[in-house]
């Protein structure tokens, strides 16, 4: 067979995977003619911050495997190792007839990874399962407190917490919220803190005061006698909002006074992405329940945890009259082989001081993007915390003017990019970098020079 005979041939079977896949696989947040038009792109090993395809392109992934989770970079063998020691020993009995000794180590160290109280995981096996485990402990606190008409639940704009109908409700996803409706009743939108977008001559500690003004107001609206807990992220992840130093000190006061508990939902940046354990230790303040999922075992096997805090628990366990607070249980929760993949994964993180890494070179990546782009006109904003990393892009950085709509500016960048054979995400025209903490010097410059190349050239090309 000569080469271009081979070529055909290969690339007829690359044809056939992906009407395969299209007809087989249900592929989220991409349509059937873009699964088509880019061949997959079909993934077949990864090593690093580095995935290659089936036809042999590697791509450069400042996205952890493209939605955060991958936060030790691909190809691991110490945690597919623990995998596999574990699945040979015990892969799984069912939490309702044992207790299983590797869910009982990884709660208790997750316990130990902060000083801000939090005690007890409910394992599940994604970050949407963390969030409705989480509302429903909310409940279980407040009928155990004899208040069951506390039910209501607080999210913000710009807020993403799943798509269980529960995660979608606490969602400003319009797709979702017409896809899915009827929505679960008892979710209470509120304002997003965007500092950036902030009005005019206001300080950001003025527009912190502001928001959690704002959110006072709506608590008193909706009657504080009916909301059970707030959903927010300590930095809401999609558009890399990071707050001023207030806002969540004020948030944390307008929860004690009113017994609401803030469930701090940090699916997307725990564990180590921000250049701290958990997000919430960037501002002096501790939330009543984390959810955690992604980095808890790096992508490695699916693994979720609402983490609640011992004040919780001791309420909820205090709960006589009532008796068993009630959680919902997952034939796969406490899953003991993706509790021991956590369990290398916090490993290793310890070990190679992933947490100080993230910190490092976010803060490089972000210093390097800020001098770079210092009077760039249609680089708003350079935002983010370790290695959370947003660009705002923007018609006009001295009046904040937004592209228009229909440009599709951060869209074309993140196809530009992927054309490069590079990995990053946009939200509306936010640019967004979330790469592994395992993410080099070396692989931090190349990550900042492929971004620039991507941006570059399609604001050229307006
Ligand atoms: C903040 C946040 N909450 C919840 C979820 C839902 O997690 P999963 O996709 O694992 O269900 C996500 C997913 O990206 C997230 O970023």
């Amino acid at each position: 067979m000569s080469v271009s005979d081979k070529n055909r041939a290969s690339h007829e079977q690359k044809e056939a995977l992906v009407e395969d896949s299209i007809r087989f696989v249900w592929r989220h947040g991409v349509s059937a003619t873009a699964t088509r038009a880019v061949e997959g792109p079909v993934a077949v090993s990864g090593n690093g911050v580095r995935v290659t395809d089936i036809d042999g392109n590697e791509y450069l992934d400042a996205l952890s495997g493209g939605s955060a989770a991958a936060t030790l970079g691909h190809g691991r063998v110490d945690v597919a190792d623990a995998v596999h020691a574990q699945m040979t020993r015990l892969h799984w009995v069912s939490l309702r007839t044992f207790i299983n000794e590797p869910s009982i180590e990884l709660g208790r160290r997750l316990a130990g990874l902060t000083d801000a109280g939090l005690q007890t995981s409910f394992f599940v096996s994604s970050g949407s399962e963390a969030v409705e485990t989480a509302t429903q402990l909310t409940k279980s606190y407040h009928r155990a407190r004899g208040n069951p008409a506390k039910n209501t639940f607080l999210y913000r704009k710009t807020g993403y917490h799943g798509t269980t109908l529960v995660g979608a409700s606490a969602s400003d996803n319009a797709e979702f919220r017409t896809w899915f409706a009827p929505l679960a009743p008892g979710f209470v939108e509120v304002d997003a803190c965007y500092p950036y977008r902030r009005p005019n001559g206001m300080s950001e500690e003025e527009y912190g005061e502001a928001c959690a003004a704002a959110l006072e107001a709506t608590v008193l609206e909706v009657g504080p006698e009916n909301i059970a807990g707030i959903l927010a992220e300590a930095i809401p992840a999609a558009l890399v909002l990071v707050p001023p130093a207030n806002y969540l000190r004020r948030l944390r006061e307008i929860c004690d006074r009113y017994d609401i508990l803030w469930i701090d939902d940090e699916v997307f940046i725990g564990v180590g992405r921000t250049g701290r354990w958990f997000g919430f230790q960037h501002f002096g303040v501790s939330p009543d329940i984390v959810t955690s999922s992604k980095g808890i075992t790096g992508g490695y096997v699916p693994l979720g945890a609402a983490i609640a805090s011992s004040r919780v628990m001791d309420t909820i366990f205090g709960d006589q009259a009532g008796g068993q607070a009630k959680v919902a249980g997952h034939t796969y929760a406490a899953h003991p082989t993706a509790c021991a993949a956590g369990l290398a994964v916090l490993d290793a993180i310890e070990k190679e001081d992933l947490v100080g890494n993230a910190e490092r070179v976010g803060e490089w990546m972000i210093d390097e993007f800020s001098r770079i782009y210092a009077d760039h006109p249609n680089i708003g904003d350079v935002r983010g915390k370790g290695l959370l990393i947003g660009i705002e892009l923007v018609q006009d950085a001295t009046t904040r003017e937004p592209f228009a709509r229909d440009l599709a500016v951060g869209r074309k960048v993140m196809d530009r990019a992927m054309e490069n054979h590079f990995m990053l995400r946009a939200s509306g025209d936010v640019i967004t970098l979330f790469p592994a903490l395992v993410t080099t010097s070396a692989d931090a410059a190349a990550m900042v020079t492929a971004t620039c190349r991507a941006i570059d050239e399609v604001l050229g090309e307006l």
